[in-house]
């Protein structure tokens, strides 16, 4: 157990920069899986194959294919020695805001992993999965009850996909109007992907201000509006941890416009169980399963982000559609008026298993109380901190605490060095630079899935980094992180050449040990 109270004190004491192996105690060195090197060796015993290759000719492969031979022991090492690498939500506290990493239920794994869903393929005869089938219907019954909208799409592989998906909707619906419209609004606050979508499906993207309590600015909203803009795309609970007050009227203004109100429903953790999108005036919103019904994140993928639609849009809704018959479901592959389909087959029933299984298991109930406990949740921790740490925005916060960097102003620390000071005190550093709009955000998110116990700990351990920055400790920050397998990177190196193939050509240099990168 890590005490609090006891500072980490990386000059007072003295330790060796590097250990004679390059592990660190317990924790091994790792290469990569190729620089495992014994591509002419297997690690299982396969018997010769019964057929030949010869009928392939000239494009028979004579050159090795770079994959390593590992045995089983080999190969399970190796990933469990890079997962002792990394931080994970199984770990402790990932206060990553607008992330929503909470605790993925076991329940969720087990039911998953039924044979009767893991096993089946998305070629089989529908009349073979009739009860995958069902799991979906059920799963859009629970996302449309809960959201009051009466369509949606559950084939988006994350919530930038449901994005993608819903202005595709969007646009699919001025054009059976014959109304082609080239703007779509965005707050400044709005996570990257709003924009980077309304861009890539072929829209001019336009910023809404923001007021000074940190919500979307109406006036500049009535100014931008006009015939030309298709849609408005605002996070509601916004990324600075705020509900839109004036959401109602967002919409209306929107509407009578004749533009669409798509609501990035990323921070839906909040609101869930308490607020009705519809009710709002949404007409299209992507729920990250992969946050609000703590599905696993997963680097990209496998997530889902299934999209809600309004009356409006619901029939340009994309395909696969559930469409029940009086003997069963299926899924209508090709319906009239679709907007086209997000993604082969109908998307990644793994995590549809997993939300529904957390959906069942806490009930209505327990689900209005999960946005009850994280709004609690980041309360506590704003109120614990805001004496030491200056919030961004006054009064309370919704699922995530908000502070600016204007209380480090004169120790010569940056919220990146207090970020990575973090990770030597046990934790995961908060949401960093985001969003834009605050001064060195740190955006704190918790989550309901934490106990008081283990807030405690994690404020506490940023009061006495907050002290220590106050009172002129630079150096425990400058350096930090002094205890993780891997020291400060270069960020801005591996964001301009991230090194993310490897090729036999690097091997030679893959030799060499990785901590001479
Ligand atoms: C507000 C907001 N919108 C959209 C997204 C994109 O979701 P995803 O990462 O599932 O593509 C995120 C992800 O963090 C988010 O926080």
């Amino acid at each position: 157990m890590q005490s609090i109270g006891r500072p980490t004190q990386p000059h007072a004491v003295e330790i060796k920069p590097d250990t004679l192996t390059g592990a660190r105690g317990l924790l091994q060195d790792e290469l990569l899986i190729f620089e495992h090197g014994g591509w002419d060796k297997t690690g299982v015993d396969l018997p010769q194959a019964e057929l030949d290759a010869s009928d392939l000719g000239d494009l028979v492969r004579t050159d090795v294919i770079g994959l390593p031979g590992l045995s089983e022991p080999e190969a399970l090492r190796h990933y469990v020695r890079l997962s002792q690498k990394n931080h994970a939500i199984d770990l402790a506290l990932y206060p990553l805001g607008s992330c929503t990493m909470k605790h993925n239920p076991r329940l969720n794994e087990k039911m998953a992993r039924l044979p009767g869903f893991a096993d089946i393929h998305p070629l089989q005869p529908q009349s073979t999965v009739q009860g995958a089938i069902a799991l979906m219907d059920q799963l859009a019954h629970w996302l449309k009850t809960l959201t009051g909208m009466p369509a949606v799409a559950l084939s988006p592989k994350a919530g930038a996909h449901g994005e993608l998906c819903g202005l595709l909707a969007i646009r699919a619906a001025h054009e059976a109007r014959g109304d082609a419209r080239k703007r779509v609004l965005v707050p400044t606050s709005a996570h990257g992907t709003n924009p980077a979508t309304a861009a890539f499906v072929g829209y001019v993207v336009e910023e809404i201000a923001q007021t000074a309590d940190g919500r979307v600015d109406l006036g500049d909203l009535a100014a931008k509006l006009g015939p030309d803009v298709a849609a408005i795309m605002v996070t509601n609970p916004n990324t600075c941890g705020l509900f839109e007050r004036e959401v109602v009227e967002i919409a209306k203004l929107t509407h009578a416009a004749g533009a669409y109100f798509y609501c990035d429903g990323a921070n839906f953790n909040a609101i869930v169980g308490r607020v009705r999108p519809a009710d709002l005036g949404v007409d299209a919103m992507h729920i990250n399963l992969h946050k609000t019904f703590s599905t696993p994140h997963g680097g990209g993928g496998p997530g889902a982000g299934p999209v809600v639609l309004s009356h409006a849009l619901a029939p340009f809704a994309p395909a696969p559609w559930i469409i029940h018959h009086e003997d069963g479901l299926s899924l209508d592959e090709d319906p009239v008026g679709a907007c086209g389909r997000m993604s082969a087959f109908h998307g990644q029933m793994g995590m549809y298993v997993r939300a529904l299984s957390y959906m069942l298991s806490h009930g209505a109930d327990g689900l209005r109380q999960v946005a009850e406990d994280a709004v609690l949740n980041a309360n506590y921790i704003k109120a614990r901190l805001s004496d030491l740490m200056t919030p961004a925005f006054d009064g309370p916060c919704m699922h995530e605490a908000l502070f600016d960097d204007s209380w480090l102003d004169g120790t010569g620390v940056t919220t990146l060095d207090f970020a990575k000071a973090m990770i030597d005190e046990g934790f995961h550093p908060m949401t960093m630079y985001f969003p834009l709009v605050v001064h060195g955000a740190m955006l704190i998110e918790p989550t309901e899935t934490e106990s008081r116990d283990e807030l405690d700990r994690f404020c506490e351990a940023l009061r006495l980094l907050a002290q220590a920055a106050k009172e002129g400790d630079v150096e425990r920050f400058k350096g930090a992180p002094f205890h993780a397998p891997l020291r400060r990177l270069d960020e801005t190196l591996a964001a301009r050449r991230p090194r993310l193939k490897w090729t036999p050509a690097d091997e030679a240099a893959a030799k060499k040990p990785r901590a001479a990168e």
